[in-house]
């Protein structure tokens, strides 16, 4: 989709789904639901890495982690974050800010089922963002793990794993152009509505 910066359309969900359709179709476009994902404490200090973006729709953008890792402590009480997604190859970025929330129990498991069994394992071996002495040890934890379920039952969620939904109220859409002369329009919620604004590159 070629997107017009002079008049966008109405909803930016549209534009997202119609970029993101073509980054992963584009050939060449290498993890195109890599986010980075902005986080702060409460004494402002913002952190950031990158998660995979596993489900969108007009609620809002998706990620699954460990609830109890440092970007799970920074949402427990600022419970606001910032996603980035960028796609080299077409020259595009889209931001997405807003406030977060976790996603229910259901669908926590519903992803967490859906993983293989290896990342299920491992998932619920690390408790991420956590210290550990050396290689061994992480291999240690997996091997308990491992001994846990040797007798084949369906590893169990742990209870801090699971999705958080950024529910966006403002959104950016990014395109590159030579000599740096870039298009960049904002889409920022007004009520049901969004107001666009095309920023200067
Ligand atoms: C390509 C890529 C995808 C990743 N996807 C996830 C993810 O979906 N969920 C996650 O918890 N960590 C993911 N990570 C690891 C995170 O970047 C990060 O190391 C981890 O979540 C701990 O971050 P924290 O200590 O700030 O909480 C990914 C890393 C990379 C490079």
């Amino acid at each position: 989709m070629k997107l017009d910066f002079d008049a966008p359309p109405a909803d930016p969900f549209d534009v997202f789904t119609a970029w993101f359709d073509h980054a992963v179709e584009h050939a060449g476009t290498p993890n195109p639901n890599a986010m980075t994902v902005a986080t702060a404490t409460l004494d402002a200090r913002p952190t950031a890495r990158i998660v995979l973006l596993k489900q969108y729709d007009h609620r809002g953008f998706v990620f699954f982690t460990n609830r109890e890792s440092r970007k799970g402590l920074d949402l427990a009480t600022n419970p606001r974050a910032a996603l980035l997604l960028h796609w080299d190859n077409l020259d595009r970025q889209v931001r997405i800010e807003g406030p977060i929330e976790q996603t229910t129990e259901a669908e926590s498991d519903a992803y967490f089922a859906s993983r293989p069994i290896e990342s299920r394992l491992n998932a619920i071996a690390s408790d991420q963002s956590r210290p550990i002495a050396n290689r061994d040890a992480l291999e240690a934890r997996r091997a308990s793990t491992d001994a846990v379920y040797a007798d084949g039952s369906d590893p169990v969620r742990p209870p801090h794993w699971g999705g958080y939904r950024v529910r966006p109220d403002r959104f950016e859409f990014w395109q590159g152009h030579p000599f740096r002369l870039h298009d960049r329009v904002t889409y920022v919620v007004d009520g049901e509505a969004w107001n666009t604004m095309r920023l200067m590159p």
